[in-house]
């Protein structure tokens, strides 16, 4: 009996030995106190960033609190007395493969809807931290290194042109932004094309077409649908950024819009499936028929006829 409680006691102790030798800190961490006799404007900025809760929680292992949840165990750095080999994770020294492995060690969840190994980005060697600075955001929230317009266009100063066309959505008047349509982590695995993720748009977790979340009207379900606006994407017929055309098309001639799908050569989407040309009661070279649209008025899609003329 006596025996038993002793072993059992001696379990116990040891139970309370192993408990705080997990509570100890881990080798190497020496906790961001210490970072700041050196480096007094990086941890006094860092209390307004998002990676401060991993301090303030008090919850997180050292490995994935504060400053070291990045940079690593801050041992040798700070015995050596500073150094940038010293430090095992020093980004100005770090291939963007690392960078990428880095941040994905905690994000990989909030970016799961995103292929961002397969992204054009990632691909292109435009990882985490040329979008983002950690310790020197212009945007606090996000912690963007630069106002999103200034940071796409720094890249894709082509696009900017295209949002000043006549007709266009007002990116540059900052009523909509490049991620209402893009997502800069790359499309989801899945988008209404399967399989296709073409120029990371796509923003919504099934990968619906992000104009449907603003243009709602098109989303239907129609009885009778419009292939083309699903099949295709809206960009078949709009240019999405800006366009010199009304309505951002892409023609300055509608009848040459539809003529491009129906033109009886069959070559639309899907192999071997044919477009049908228009009726042969329409003659295009008569004027009243070119204006296809003045006819075919709910060109999107129509819950009442297979024509779409009403
Ligand atoms: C979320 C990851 C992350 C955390 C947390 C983090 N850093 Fe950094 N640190 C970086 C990145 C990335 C860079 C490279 C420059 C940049 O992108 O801002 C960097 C750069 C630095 C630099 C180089 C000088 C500079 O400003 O560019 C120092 C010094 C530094 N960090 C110290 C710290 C200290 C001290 C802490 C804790 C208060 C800390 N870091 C927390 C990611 C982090
Ligand atoms: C005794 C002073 C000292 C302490 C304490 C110290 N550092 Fe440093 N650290 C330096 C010096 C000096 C440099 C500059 C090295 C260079 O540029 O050659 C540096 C550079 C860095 C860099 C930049 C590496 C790069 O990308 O170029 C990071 C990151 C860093 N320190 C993180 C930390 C962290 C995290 C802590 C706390 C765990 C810390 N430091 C504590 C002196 C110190
Ligand atoms: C140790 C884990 C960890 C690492 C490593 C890490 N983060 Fe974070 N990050 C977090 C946490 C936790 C938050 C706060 C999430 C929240 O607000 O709920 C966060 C927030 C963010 C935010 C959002 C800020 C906001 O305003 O919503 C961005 C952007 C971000 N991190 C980028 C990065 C980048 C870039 C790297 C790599 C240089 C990185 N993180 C590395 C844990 C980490
Ligand atoms: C091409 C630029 C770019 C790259 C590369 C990039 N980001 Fe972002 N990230 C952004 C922009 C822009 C936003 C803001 C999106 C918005 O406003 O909806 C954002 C938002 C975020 C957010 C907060 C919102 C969310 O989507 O969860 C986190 C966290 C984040 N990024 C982490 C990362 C990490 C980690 C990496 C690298 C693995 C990374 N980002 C690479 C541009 C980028
Ligand atoms: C550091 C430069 C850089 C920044 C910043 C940047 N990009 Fe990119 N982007 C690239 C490169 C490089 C590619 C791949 C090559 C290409 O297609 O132009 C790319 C590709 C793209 C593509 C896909 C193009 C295609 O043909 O598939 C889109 C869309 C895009 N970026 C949008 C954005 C948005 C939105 C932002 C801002 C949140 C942004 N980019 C910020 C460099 C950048
Ligand atoms: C209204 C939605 C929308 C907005 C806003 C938007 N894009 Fe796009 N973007 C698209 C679509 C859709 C495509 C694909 C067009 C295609 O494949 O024909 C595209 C294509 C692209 C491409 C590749 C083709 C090219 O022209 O080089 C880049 C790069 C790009 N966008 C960058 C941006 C940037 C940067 C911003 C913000 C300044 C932005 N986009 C804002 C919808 C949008
Ligand atoms: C964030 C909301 C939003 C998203 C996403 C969006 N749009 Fe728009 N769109 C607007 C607004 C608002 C206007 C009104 C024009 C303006 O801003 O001056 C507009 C205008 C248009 C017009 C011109 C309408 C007219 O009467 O001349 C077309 C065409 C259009 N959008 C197509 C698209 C396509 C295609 C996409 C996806 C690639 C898309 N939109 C994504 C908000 C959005
Ligand atoms: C088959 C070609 C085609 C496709 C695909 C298409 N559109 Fe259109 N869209 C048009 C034409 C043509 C007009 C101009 C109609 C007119 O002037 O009467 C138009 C007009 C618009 C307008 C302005 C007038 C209105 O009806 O509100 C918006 C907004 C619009 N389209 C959004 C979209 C969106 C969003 C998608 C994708 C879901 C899309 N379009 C796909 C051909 C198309
Ligand atoms: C991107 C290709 C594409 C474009 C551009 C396009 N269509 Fe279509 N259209 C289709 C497809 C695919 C179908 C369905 C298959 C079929 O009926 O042959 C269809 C069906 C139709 C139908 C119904 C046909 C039927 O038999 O019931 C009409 C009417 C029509 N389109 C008119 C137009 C008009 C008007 C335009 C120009 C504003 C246009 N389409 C532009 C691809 C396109
Ligand atoms: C004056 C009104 C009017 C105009 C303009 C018009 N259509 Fe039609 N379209 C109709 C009517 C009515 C039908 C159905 C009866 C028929 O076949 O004549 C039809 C049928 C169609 C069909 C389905 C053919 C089939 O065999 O079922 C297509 C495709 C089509 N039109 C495309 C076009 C295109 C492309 C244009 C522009 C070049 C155009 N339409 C201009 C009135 C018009």
């Amino acid at each position: 009996m006596t025996r038993v409680l002793a072993w059992s006691l001696t379990l116990a102790l040891s139970a309370v030995a192993a408990a705080q030798q997990n509570q100890a800190p881990k080798d190497g961490y020496v906790g961001g106190n210490v970072c700041r006799t050196c480096h007094p404007d990086v941890v006094l900025n860092f209390y307004r960033n998002a990676h401060y809760k991993s301090v303030a929680s008090g919850k997180e292992p050292p490995e994935r609190t504060g400053c070291e949840g990045c940079h690593g165990p801050g041992k040798g750095h700070v015995d050596a007395r500073g150094g940038r080999t010293t430090i095992p994770r020093a980004f100005s020294l770090m291939s963007p493969a690392r960078v990428l492995d880095t941040c994905l060690a905690c994000h990989s969840k909030d970016l799961s809807r995103s292929e961002i190994r397969r992204s054009p980005h990632t691909q292109s060697e435009v990882v985490c931290s040329t979008c983002h600075s950690i310790h020197k955001p212009q945007t606090p929230k996000l912690l963007l290194a630069k106002a999103q317009k200034d940071l796409c266009y720094g890249c894709h100063n082509n696009v900017r042109s295209q949002f000043a066309m006549p007709f266009k959505h007002r990116v540059n008047e900052g009523a909509i932004q490049c991620t209402d349509c893009h997502n800069p982590h790359g499309a989801p695995a899945t988008s209404w094309r399967t399989g296709i993720h073409p120029r990371m748009v796509a923003t919504s977790a099934d990968g619906e077409q992000p104009c449907l979340r603003c243009h709602t009207d098109k989303r239907g379900p129609f009885a009778f649908e419009h292939p083309a606006l699903r099949v295709d994407g809206c960009e078949s017929c709009h240019s999405p950024h800006g366009s010199t055309n009304p309505r951002m098309l892409k023609r300055p001639v509608v009848m040459t819009l539809c003529l491009e799908c129906h033109n009886g050569t069959g070559s639309f989407g899907r192999q071997g499936d044919g477009v049908t040309i228009q009726s042969s009661s329409h003659n295009v070279a008569d004027p009243r028929y070119q204006n296809c649209t003045a006819c075919h008025i709910r060109i999107h899609g129509s819950n009442s006829d297979q024509r779409f003329l009403r």
